[in-house]
């Protein structure tokens, strides 16, 4: 039988990466010290940090089905040499969402500017078509339904799963959830899962002016064995289960060079440890060194 997967549900989209020596002044003109592309989102980048740590893995989330779309095109040669599945994701005749980054050679810096353009999200009944017995563990990245709908509620997707888990013994996956963003609606979807990922941004917007005070009070509002882990930069991590709770320091490369997808190499690295039984103090340690290392390096792929 094929090995179970670790499956990432989210956004893959372009990243057109332009490497400045300082951040520029506006309406000026220079050179660029490099560019590259690279295949980027949230869920998309998880996945490759799954598979640097040899997970079985799979990327669900929507892709062009244009002929044309050399960034689609170019997403799927790397998902392939990777090795991450993509078979089940939903395609649409729109190109692949992308994001312009200027990454400052000073100091590491990312600052980002995304675009979706027309490409529509997955929705909870492409989500109920997925063969659920393939996989050990389903990652979200949280997305919460805007007024006029234009996105899913990842929550619909988190409860179908649940309730499937818990009709069929067959079905062992644990469920983790990425709050990160800071939109309306976003506090309500984590309420369910095993293991809820918060942001430092989201904890401000929550009230909390740091990750050990939100791993206290965000537990009221989530179930009571869930763990909830809270990467917070330049501070480490802090984490909390129903037993406790926990913190690491940061591990920081001898110059950071890149942190473009350092917060997403932090869950993947988070969810690879935790889905081999490792402790939850010893998790949040090894993923903060793993994000600490990946600021040395270029890229997310190679991560020593
Ligand atoms: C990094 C990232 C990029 C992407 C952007 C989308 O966390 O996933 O790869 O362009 O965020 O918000």
């Amino acid at each position: 039988m094929e090995e179970k997967r670790i499956l990432c549900v989210g956004l893959t989209c372009l990243d057109i990466v332009t490497e400045v020596a300082g951040f520029p002044k506006e309406d000026t003109d220079q050179r660029s010290a490099g560019m590259s592309w690279r295949r980027g989102g949230n869920a998309s980048n998880n996945c490759t940090t799954l598979r640097n740590l040899q997970k079985s893995c799979e990327f669900f989330g929507a892709m062009s089905s244009l002929d044309n779309d050399v960034a689609s095109k170019f997403a799927e040669q790397d998902l392939s040499s990777l090795e991450i599945a993509f078979e089940n994701c939903v395609r649409f005749p729109h190109p692949l969402p992308s994001s312009i980054i200027l990454l400052n050679n000073e100091n590491g810096t990312r600052t980002i500017v995304h675009h979706r353009g027309g490409m529509p999200e997955i929705t909870t009944e492409d989500f109920k078509k997925l063969d659920l017995t393939k996989y050990k563990w389903i990652h979200f990245e949280g997305r919460a339904r805007t007024k006029s709908g234009e996105r899913p509620d990842v929550s619909e997707m988190i409860a179908h799963a649940l309730q499937e888990r818990k009709k069929n013994p067959a079905l062992d996956f644990k469920v983790s959830v990425e709050l990160e963003k800071t939109y309306e609606g976003v506090e309500g979807l984590g309420t369910e899962a095993d293991v809820v990922f918060v942001s430092k941004e989201f904890t401000g917007k929550f009230g909390c002016e740091s990750g050990d005070e939100m791993v206290k009070k965000f537990r009221e509002k989530i179930v009571k064995d869930a763990m909830l882990i809270c990467p917070w930069g330049d501070k480490g991590a802090f984490a909390s289960d129903a037993h406790g709770t926990y913190s690491s320091p940061v591990f920081s490369p001898e110059k950071v060079v890149d942190t473009i997808g350092a917060g997403d190499s932090f869950v993947g690295a988070t969810i690879a440890k935790l889905s081999e039984g490792m402790s939850l103090k010893d998790t949040i340690e090894f993923s903060c060194k793993y994000a600490g290392a990946k600021c040395g390096i270029m890229g997310l792929k190679d991560v020593p």
